[in-house]
């Protein structure tokens, strides 16, 4: 491990203000966004659609870093250029998704835990060679009665510790994305205190397992009340909510706290996180982020609809998106830049 090369690039990620796009869904996860608009649900579909976004004109402005899903990485532009030496030539660093999905946990109704341990290292060295210089794994963890169980938490805390040593022996920064999920009717309060015990926990493990955290990205969720929850919270008592939180259990040496965004609408999401860096950035200990899959990608997705016709049109709203989380990392987001375009 090289320390000093790890340190780098978990800075170079988050530079000027800069965030992460996650464009690296499963094939079955972009399916079914693909179905819900009717587009072709095929792997040239897939293809056209992330060469869309990563030829998108000026986005490494607001974009330091995207994560590619396995059959992305290996994937070229149609004119036969690599998509990993687009993202270079744009001065993008390349990341890729390394769990392999997460599956029902036995002896744990309704619960899951991610798999992929198996192999990783070799699977590993290999994404580094192709070029890709951070990885991610997602462990989810969903609110509703009786659960979260501790077996749970602990299996995917202990999972992701070792997916985060396993990167960093091989070169790679880890973002670690423990993700609590939105569903449920659970309320705000209930959801903090399950985020603040899932990342008790993760930190425990991250420990235990020698994870270097001046060498790692946190990729939580926002501290929200349940989607089906009668009472919302305002974006200021979200953004309180969610720094009260992290403060109590993620370390002064993590430097940087990249959200996703969860099925959160575009707006919101990016409206909290201006909220979060408007009242604490000057004293928050890490950089408060984004790594937004839905909430970049979505409206450029609607517009697209899988016709050539309208790439233009969906990268002015992809690049729209990106813009307005990166005036959010400095507080200086406002309604205002909405239906503007770009
Ligand atoms: P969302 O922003 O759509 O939640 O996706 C982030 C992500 O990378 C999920 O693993």
């Amino acid at each position: 491990m090289n320390v000093q090369d790890l340190m780098e690039t978990a800075k170079s990620l988050v530079a000027n203000n800069k965030g992460l796009l996650a464009m690296d869904e499963s094939n079955p996860t972009c399916n079914r966004r693909f179905a819900k608009l009717s587009i072709p649900q095929t792997e040239e579909s897939r293809r056209a659609y992330r060469e869309l976004i990563i030829t998108t004109p000026s986005l490494s402005e607001y974009i330091s870093g995207v994560i590619l899903y396995d059959e992305t990485i290996r994937q070229h532009k149609k004119d036969g250029t690599s998509f990993i030496k687009v993202l270079s030539d744009a001065g993008i660093i390349t990341g890729i998704k390394v769990d392999i999905g997460a599956k029902d946990m036995a002896g744990h109704p309704r619960e899951k835990i991610t798999e992929g341990l198996d192999g990783l290292r070799d699977r590993l060295k290999e994404y580094f060679q192709m070029g890709a210089r951070f990885a991610k794994w997602r462990a989810v963890i969903t609110i509703a009665d009786g659960i979260p169980s501790r077996g749970c938490i602990e299996a995917n805390a202990q999972s992701l510790a070792r997916y985060a040593a396993l990167c960093q022996e091989t070169g790679l920064v880890p973002i670690v994305e423990p993700e609590v999920l939105m569903d449920g009717v659970h309320s705000l309060s209930q959801c903090s205190e399950i985020t603040e015990e899932v990342l008790r926990t993760v930190f425990n493990q991250l420990y235990t397992q020698r994870v270097m955290l001046e060498g790692m990205i946190l990729k939580p969720n926002m501290v929200l009340s349940g989607l089906t929850c009668s009472q919302q919270e305002s974006v200021d008592e979200v953004a309180d909510a969610t720094v009260n939180c992290l403060s109590r259990v993620v370390p002064a040496a993590v430097p940087t706290i990249a959200f996703l965004s969860g099925g959160q609408s575009a707006e919101l999401a990016s409206a909290r996180l201006n909220a979060m860096n408007f009242r604490f950035k000057s004293r928050s200990p890490w950089a408060l982020a984004f790594s937004f899959a839905r909430a970049i990608q979505q409206p450029a997705l609607e517009i697209w609809q899988g016709k050539e016709a309208n790439v233009s049109k969906a990268q002015q709203a992809l690049l729209h998106r990106t813009k307005c989380n990166w005036a959010a990392c400095q507080g200086v987001y406002n309604a205002a830049m909405e239906g503007v375009g770009t």
